[in-house]
């Protein structure tokens, strides 16, 4: 099953698509997760790519695009994937599907999780990720996470570059503007599946259940 998260920064994206991983071993294909490691390394993606992720703009169309169909190709992309952050304008969303078409894949849903404005702002500044694992936690709904160690695995908590309340303010004002019309956009072709994610992760992840395995 090939599936697309959609949602605005603080969704619950990265959550459920963890949630994914650990029920069905999907692939999964996240641009941010991406972008991060290439930061991380210095490599000349990530160099390119930092000064748009530290005020929480979209890095060039063409560059993510590239990096989702070398990702697409990968042979663990045959078993299933989640795309998570990825497409995020008008334009990545039809080279995916022009890409889709020419590796002989498809889309079989595009589930959107829908979260009132007001919670993301709070969610995204109390997000703690682990630098080992990557698992996403949150220091007011988690409170044993405040020391900063991570529960699952022991390793050291980070708070992201871009999880300041200036960045996350733009971070949504740029979802508003470029990534919302793709709610429109999947629904015209059919693949629309909306979940209130103003609910705990189990729960919305209980919907995201029923969605996979009708
Ligand atoms: P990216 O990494 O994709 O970030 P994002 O879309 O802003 O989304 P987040 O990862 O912040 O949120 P999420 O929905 O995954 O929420 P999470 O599960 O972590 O992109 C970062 C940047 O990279 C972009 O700004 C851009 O610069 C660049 N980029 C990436 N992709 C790009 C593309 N395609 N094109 C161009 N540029 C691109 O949860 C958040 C918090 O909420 C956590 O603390 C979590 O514990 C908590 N939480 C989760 N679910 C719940 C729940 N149900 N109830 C209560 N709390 C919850
Ligand atoms: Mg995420």
């Amino acid at each position: 099953m090939n599936i697309m998260l959609l949602g605005a920064p603080g969704a619950g994206k990265g959550t459920q698509a963890a949630k994914l991983i650990d029920a069905y071993g999907f692939a999964h294909i996240s641009t941010g997760d991406i972008l991060r490691k290439s930061v991380a390394n210095k490599t000349p993606l990530g160099m390119a790519a930092k000064g748009y992720m530290d005020k929480g703009e979209l890095v060039p169309d063409m560059v993510v695009i590239g990096l989702v169909k070398a990702r697409l190709q990968e042979p663990d992309a045959e078993g299933g994937f989640i795309l998570d952050g990825f497409p995020r304008t008008v334009v990545q969303a039809d080279a995916l599907g022009t890409a889709l078409d020419e590796l002989g894949k498809k889309l079989d849903a595009v589930i959107s999780i829908e979260v009132e404005k007001d919670a993301l702002v709070e969610r995204l500044t109390a997000r703690r990720t682990c630098k080992q694992c990557g698992a996403i936690f949150n220091v007011v709904s988690q409170p044993e996470t405040a020391n900063g160690v991570c529960p699952a695995c022991g390793g050291e908590l980070m708070q992201r570059d871009d999880d300041t309340v200036a960045t996350v303010t733009n971070r949504l004002d740029v979802y508003e503007r470029s990534t919302a019309p793709l709610i429109a956009y999947y629904a015209e072709k059919g693949l629309l599946r909306p979940v209130n994610g103003n609910r705990a992760a189990d729960d919305v992840f209980g919907d995201v259940r029923a969605i996979v395995e009708a």
